[in-house]
């Protein structure tokens, strides 16, 4: 494993546990706070710029003239990739703080809204040709609203292209740190950490599925599994990160999908 995402920016704390004492609880996943932070170093960094993007990118081909929708979009780095490859995009951000980052990239004219996947999505039935999801699902305990609505906005045949925390990678980070008997690979459990961004740390939450929880709850949803992809680095990221390659040419982060709208 390499350090993906979490373990770049921050130690893992494990689950939160409960006090005794009430306080306000710490706000967590507040993207708010440290957007121009997170999208400073996803600009340029290994793991999303020069691997996660790039596969998402690789995984949707040809996309001149397809209507997309970047669900989680952030900061909109992937919808500006997507768009310069001919895409007409719109995006959603739970973080109005991420969005406001986004339409200085996109432009006033780009269709971006704040809205939470999980709840109902302002967008009408079969308009889109695909749907990207980049590192947003792992957010949700409950897969099975949000993938109801992506699959209710795409057309008939469209597809949803996702990535997520690599269920092997989160389950061997947990062990590495002694905490195999508190998360368990089998059960979607929920996982604390901090991250330190901009000088400033943050808490964030996520949720572990494993992989056959995941593959459950597409089909459920009414996707077609069409590819599994644990995909290779860009192969720029030899040369700006020359000693991390080296010593592992490929590494367990993110797990990606493309599935089919049925
Ligand atoms: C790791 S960032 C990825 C951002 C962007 N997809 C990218 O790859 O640069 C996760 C994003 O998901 C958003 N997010 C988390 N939970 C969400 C939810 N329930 N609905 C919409 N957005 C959410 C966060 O605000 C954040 O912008």
């Amino acid at each position: 494993m390499i350090s993906n995402e979490h373990h770049e920016h921050a130690s893992s704390t494990g689950p939160t546990s409960p006090s005794a004492v009430t306080v306000d609880p710490p706000k967590v996943n507040d993207y708010n706070s440290f957007a121009e932070a997170y999208t400073a170093e996803n600009e340029t960094n290994l793991i999303n710029a020069h691997y996660e993007r790039p596969a998402m990118l690789a995984l949707a081909g040809d996309v001149a003239g397809r209507r997309i929708l970047d669900a989680g979009c952030g900061s909109g780095p992937l919808s500006a990739a997507l768009r310069d490859r001919g895409a007409l995009v719109s995006g959603f951000d739970a973080s109005a703080g991420m969005l406001e980052l986004a339409r200085r990239r996109l432009g006033d004219g780009t269709d971006l809204q704040v809205a939470d996947l999980g709840s109902p999505l302002p967008y009408a039935d079969d308009t889109f040709d695909d749907v990207v999801a980049s590192l947003v699902l792992h957010y949700l305990e409950d897969w099975g609203p949000a993938l109801a609505e992506l699959r209710r906005v795409l057309k008939p045949g469209g597809r949803l292209i996702a990535s997520v925390d690599h269920p092997f990678a989160i389950n061997l980070m947990h062990r590495q740190a002694g905490r195999e008997a508190d998360y368990k690979y089998f059960d979607t459990t929920n996982w604390t950490e901090e991250w330190t961004m901009g000088g400033q740390t943050a808490l964030m939450s996520f949720w572990h599925r494993p992989l056959h929880a995941m593959v459950e709850a597409f089909t459920g949803a009414g996707f077609r599994i069409m590819v599994i992809s644990e995909p290779e680095p860009d192969p720029a990221a030899r040369e700006l990160f020359p000693e991390v390659i080296a010593a592992k040419p490929r590494f367990l982060c993110f797990l990606f999908f493309v599935l089919q709208a049925d």
